[in-house]
């Protein structure tokens, strides 16, 4: 029976009640009700819901609560890319911006916009008609990952909105201090690892597959960016500031931090106390970021490539801490680099507690003259990964140690090798257990065959118990299912997944094995180069060095690594058992003897019905062509599905071919 009349008012009326509550709550800090009255309420309207599943709008705030079904990521293009900013590190650096814009604008009067630096990820969310109806991630500023689900369980961002606009807002993702802190003692509680610090856990969490678990994080959000899809739209809007209030006015999170100033000097200012009082911030920032306020002088400054030229980054100074060295350890990697690593008394530096840091080679030891049982200054920069400056030579003790390299290594006993010209030192034991598990964490990981539930400690497990000596060993488990069924503490369910997961990554395309089998030097994109360019393993396996190194983008060092690597009797050995085993070694049929797409840029918009984005760019790519998110005069083609929008329009105005999907799969055949 459908709902009444009665009902449906009654679950509206609860959907408003609670999504006022979790914006006073999570954007003002101002909550209006108990918790136990809010539970009550979303209990009844769950209740609701679950006898009239109609009454289950995409904005009802039980979607915040995620759901029991698998997410999967899409890519989604940026129809207008997510850039980075440029970044600056002192005052001389603010004033040669400010120069340049006092440039760019030829004398004109202008103002700054001063906010804060959210250290967390960037997301796009897209509003149709008011309603949330996207979120996606900025992976590499044109394409992203879609995660509307799990963007969804943030609180503070608005399901729908008062006004029916169509509205692109950007933001960051992060995580108040109070809350990582919360999970990671939840995560000690549990004896799991803690996480390292708020940014990655945030990222982690966004990609979590199950959106329950997403909502159970608590994420945040703060807003710095608005445009309107429409372009029609015209708005009284001319400020960046203005915008940021419109947000503020639709209920979005926006930053309270924000100062409009007249000049360089008062940005300096900004920044300055900014960094003095970072530490009292519920939340983590790594500096200061400064706009051009007004819209229109945005627009006449530009951008180049990566970043606008009306916005700078002033980052802060990385903060440091001093603690002692109580040991220096070694890490063995996958390709048997051994790099010294710094066993420190734990430490809280930046919002996590840190306990280790690389060292890097023995002459980064030697140079800074680092020793066992000295206090040193450690700083986390850019990177997550923490490093010693500097050694407090003041506090140096009487058993201070001095560090040497040993011969062996510390994990196979095998004798360790320096290659002449080099910081590193190597484990030569291609069967040394630490490279094998590196080996094999690298082969299964999901951007490369992917292989679901190889654990760190399911592959340390394997390896101890002989399953594993390798990473062709990985397709021979299934001959081994009734042992492994019958180990303590594996369910039968479990290692059913992981065949199954080793069964279908047999059907991962060449590039990626390409990337899988672990030639140093060579990422996931230079394989996908590597296997454009060669189509078949045995054309790479005879290359010569130069005719690798002729590739575009593949520069000496890497052709080296790839010819060494195939002129190494135990790769191609291994090569062969793979090969049996079903892996892919060529490129896909469509995309072999065929480069026909070469030169020519593509520009997906709308709706496609017969292809995902992804794949469609997959195929564009795999014939040798560009897919670019941009229309402009170098666009060849505009592959339009339904609902085609603004970049269809632009096509037209530019005179860009316009194709079909079916003109497009002509093209292809
Ligand atoms: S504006 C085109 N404003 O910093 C300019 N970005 O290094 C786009 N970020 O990817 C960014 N706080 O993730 C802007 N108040 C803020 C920000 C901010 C943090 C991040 C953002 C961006 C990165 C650039």
């Amino acid at each position: 029976m459908p709902a009444d009349k009665k009902t449906i008012d009654k679950a509206k009326k609860l959907r408003d009640r609670i999504l006022d509550a979790d914006h006073k709550y999570y954007v003002l800090s101002k909550p209006d009700i108990d918790d136990y009255t809010y539970d009550m309420l979303m209990k009844e309207l769950q209740e609701l819901e679950k006898q009239y599943p109609e009454l289950r709008t995409p904005d009802s705030p039980t979607q915040r609560v995620g759901n029991d079904l698998s997410n999967e990521f899409p890519t989604v293009i940026h129809e207008v890319p997510m850039l980075s900013l440029s970044n600056s590190y002192d005052e001389n650096d603010l004033d040669e911006f400010d120069r340049r814009i006092n440039n760019l604008l030829k004398g004109v009067d202008y103002q700054y916009v001063c906010e804060l630096k959210f250290d967390g990820i960037a997301v796009s969310l897209t509003y149709r008609n008011g309603l949330l109806v996207q979120g996606a991630t900025r992976g590499d500023g044109s394409r992203g990952d879609e995660i509307t689900n799990n963007l969804k369980t943030v609180r503070s961002i608005p399901l729908r909105l008062d006004k029916n606009i169509d509205i692109e807002v950007r933001g960051e993702v992060f995580f108040m201090l109070k809350e990582f802190f919360r999970i990671n003692e939840e995560q000690e509680a549990e004896g799991r690892p803690r996480y390292a610090n708020p940014r990655n856990t945030a990222a982690g969490s966004l990609k979590l597959k199950d959106s329950r678990e997403v909502a159970a994080r608590k994420l945040n959000m703060y807003c710095y960016s608005l445009r309107f899809l429409d372009a029609k739209e015209h708005t009284k809007l001319v400020s960046h500031y203005d915008n940021m209030q419109f947000l503020k006015k639709l209920r979005f999170p926006v930053n309270d931090n924000t100062k409009v100033v007249k000049n360089i000097g008062e940005v300096k200012r900004f920044c300055e106390e900014t960094e003095a009082n970072r530490d009292e911030l519920p939340y983590e920032i790594d500096g200061v970021v400064v706009k051009i306020d007004s819209l229109k002088q945005q627009e006449k400054i530009g951008s180049i490539a990566k970043s606008p030229r009306w916005a700078i980054a002033y980052k802060f100074k990385a903060k440091q801490a001093v603690t002692k060295l109580k040991d220096i350890t070694l890490q063995v990697g996958r390709i048997g680099t051994i790099t010294p690593v710094a066993e420190l008394e734990p430490v809280f530096l930046a919002g996590s507690t840190i306990s280790r840091a690389t060292l890097h080679n023995s002459d980064e030891i030697e140079r800074k003259d680092i020793r066992v049982n000295d206090y040193v200054k450690i700083e986390k920069g850019g990177d997550v990964i923490p490093k010693v400056v500097e050694v407090v030579k003041e506090r140096r003790a009487k058993n201070s140690r001095p560090f040497k390299m040993p011969e062996k290594c510390p994990v196979c006993r095998q004798p360790i090798h320096r290659p002449d010209g080099e910081a590193n030192h190597y484990c030569t034991n291609v069967m040394c257990p630490a490279q094998v598990q590196g080996r094999i964490e690298h082969f299964v990981a999901r951007s490369a065959m992917d292989i679901e539930g190889l654990g760190y400690q399911i592959v340390e497990k394997f390896i101890q118990l002989g399953y594993l000596k390798d990473i062709t060993d990985i397709y021979k488990l299934r001959s081994k299912e009734k042992e492994l069924k019958s180990l303590e503490r594996f369910g039968a369910k479990s290692i059913d997944n992981i065949l199954n997961s080793v069964e279908r990554s047999k059907e991962r395309p060449f590039d990626k094995v390409l990337y899988s089998i672990g030639i140093r030097h060579v990422g996931d994109r230079t394989a996908k180069i590597l296997a454009r360019q060669f189509k078949d393993i045995d054309n790479l396996i005879n290359a010569k060095a130069e005719d690798i190194e002729k590739i575009h983008e593949v520069g000496p060092r890497i052709a080296e690594s790839v010819y060494d690597f195939f002129h190494t009797k135990t790769n191609l050995q291994m090569i062969e058992k793979l090969r049996k085993a079903g892996l892919k070694f060529e490129s896909e049929k469509s995309s072999a003897g065929s480069n026909k797409f070469e030169g020519l840029t593509f520009v997906l918009t709308g709706t496609l019905e017969k292809y995902k984005r992804e794949e469609a760019q997959e195929i564009i790519e795999s014939l040798g062509g560009k897919a670019s998110s941009s229309v402009s005069k170098k666009t060849s083609y505009v592959l339009a599905g339904s609902d085609a929008g603004s970049k269809l329009t632009k096509a037209k105005e530019l005179g860009v071919k316009v194709i079909t999907e079916d003109e497009f799969e002509k093209m292809v055949k």
